[in-house]
């Protein structure tokens, strides 16, 4: 199995900086991309002064070689191949080799990538009782996160973040297990019996075999529906230092084993916020919709910052241009659409919410555009797929960038523990009160 050759960042520069009579020269690191940095890793020691970055808008936590995002030019690469031709090329599991190691796997590197996975797909039967534990209305995304943190119980000799085949069996455990778990919170949820995986199918017709088929009767699997999956999936695959990727490197930074980890990264994708969004977009889009499609209220209430209303799908922490994932599932969304004959009023909806608010000076000054949450909800809903197995399905896509970047965390010579500093504003020193004393 191949690995990437990654490269570290070159001093290119020097930069001065002056705190009271101290003068500190600080080096400025670039990137393969021509992106600077300064290197402030001995500052406290030199200066006894921190830096202070409120959400690490300026701050990079690390150096990395798997995703590259410019914001400005709505650009995403996963090991160098723009998203665009990576979508067009691959399936993903062929892509998630690629960001798990580097390089486009050979025909056979992909076949045993391929069918290391297949022997993983059932879970543990006895974790099958967890379920019964949880209720009916439980979220997809409460389940998600118990369910793979539990996996360290069942599966207690893949846990040491150390031992590489223990690694590589609980990416495969992961990979391969993900889909199973998710679909049987889905079934849980409709009182449905769960079904087996089937391992003579690709990976998105499994999961739809999963989440559809009972065992009352046959399940066609329509190859459109498994092909909008296999595109929806890789467009999530991977987004550099996002919140639900740091998340899965600072719990990684401590030795946790790699199900805990990414059980904290599901966790942290749920959020509205973030992954999440796609659930409260379509919300979102449903509510306009039952409001007479009335955009430019909505639009409005976006711009009043009084109700704390956001339109969900919209701004990006990154890109400051249209992200490129909204186009290529709004493409999908279109091709989707036309196949089954569906006029859904979310879709159309969407596009009208979009059109108004990119020609709104609040949403243009702020660089505000559709995100990846934007379109895909109308797509999943095309699949069948209920509302709160939106971020579910996110966070299927986004398996392979945690695990990509928990590798390259764990294999970095400079891996240490995440320990941020703080600026303390609370009380100084002060003397007890006895509770007698007290008002
Ligand atoms: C994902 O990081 C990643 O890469 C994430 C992700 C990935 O692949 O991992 O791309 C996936 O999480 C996409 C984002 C999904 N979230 C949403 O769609 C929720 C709605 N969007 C936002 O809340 C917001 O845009 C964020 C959270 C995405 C980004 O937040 P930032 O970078 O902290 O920006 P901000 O909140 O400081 O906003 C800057 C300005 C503010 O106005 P001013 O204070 O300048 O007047 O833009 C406004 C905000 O009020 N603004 C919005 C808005 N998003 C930002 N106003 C209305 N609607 C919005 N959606």
């Amino acid at each position: 199995m191949s690995t990437a050759t990654s490269r570290t960042a070159e001093q290119t520069d020097t930069a001065k900086l002056s705190i009271g009579d101290t003068v500190l020269e600080l080096p400025v690191i670039t990137g393969t991309e021509n992106e600077s940095a300064l290197d402030i890793s001995k500052l406290r020691a030199k200066t006894g002064v921190i830096t202070l970055d409120e959400g690490f808008v300026n701050t990079g936590s690390t150096t990395s070689a798997i995703t590259f995002l410019n914001g400005e030019e709505g650009i995403l690469r996963y090991r160098g191949y723009p998203i665009e031709t990576i979508a067009q090329n691959c399936d993903f599991i062929e892509m998630s080799y690629l960001l798990l190691y580097g390089e486009l796997p050979t025909a056979s590197e992909l076949r045993t990538f391929r069918e290391g996975i297949r022997q993983h797909t059932m879970i543990h039967e006895e974790m099958k009782s967890f379920y019964n534990g949880f209720p009916r209305d439980a979220h997809p995304m409460a389940i998600l996160s118990s369910v793979v943190g539990a996996l360290s119980t069942f599966y207690q000799d893949s846990l040491d973040p150390n031992d590489p085949e223990q690694v590589t069996i609980s990416i495969y455990r992961l990979l391969a297990k993900l889909p199973t778990i998710a679909a049987y919170s889905y079934k849980k949820s409709i009182g449905q019996p769960f079904m087996y995986p089937r391992n003579d199918l690709d990976y998105t017709s499994n999961f739809l075999h999963l989440m559809f088929a009972t065992p009352a009767g046959p399940y066609e699997i329509d190859p459109d529906f498994a092909e909008a999956l296999n595109l929806l999936l890789i467009v999530h695959a991977d987004h550099e230092q996002n919140c639900s990727t740091s998340t899965v490197r600072m719990v990684g930074s401590s030795d946790a084993n790699l199900f805990a980890c990414i059980s904290a990264g599901i966790s942290a994708l749920w959020g509205p916020l973030h992954g999440g969004a796609n659930e409260a977009c379509v919300n979102m889009l449903q509510q306009i919709a039952d409001d007479g499609g009335d955009v430019d209220k909505y639009v409005n209430m976006a711009k009043d910052k009084t109700n704390g209303f956001r339109l969900m799908g919209f701004g990006h922490r990154v890109y400051k241009n249209y992200d490129p994932r909204a186009l290529i599932i709004k493409k999908a969304c279109d091709k989707l659409l036309a196949k089954l004959q569906l006029d859904d009023p979310l879709f159309e909806v969407a596009q009208k919410l979009e059109e108004v608010a990119l020609r709104d000076p609040y949403f243009v000054e702020r660089k505000l555009y559709p995100n990846v949450d934007f379109y895909s909800g109308v797509i999943y809903r095309a699949l069948g797929i209920p509302v709160q197995m939106f971020t579910v399905l996110f966070a299927i896509g986004r398996l392979p960038g945690w695990l990509a970047h928990w590798v390259e965390m764990h294999n970095s010579p400079s891996k240490r523990i995440g320990r941020p500093r703080q600026i303390y504003v609370g009380p100084t020193e002060r003397e007890w009160t006895p509770i007698e004393s007290r008002s």
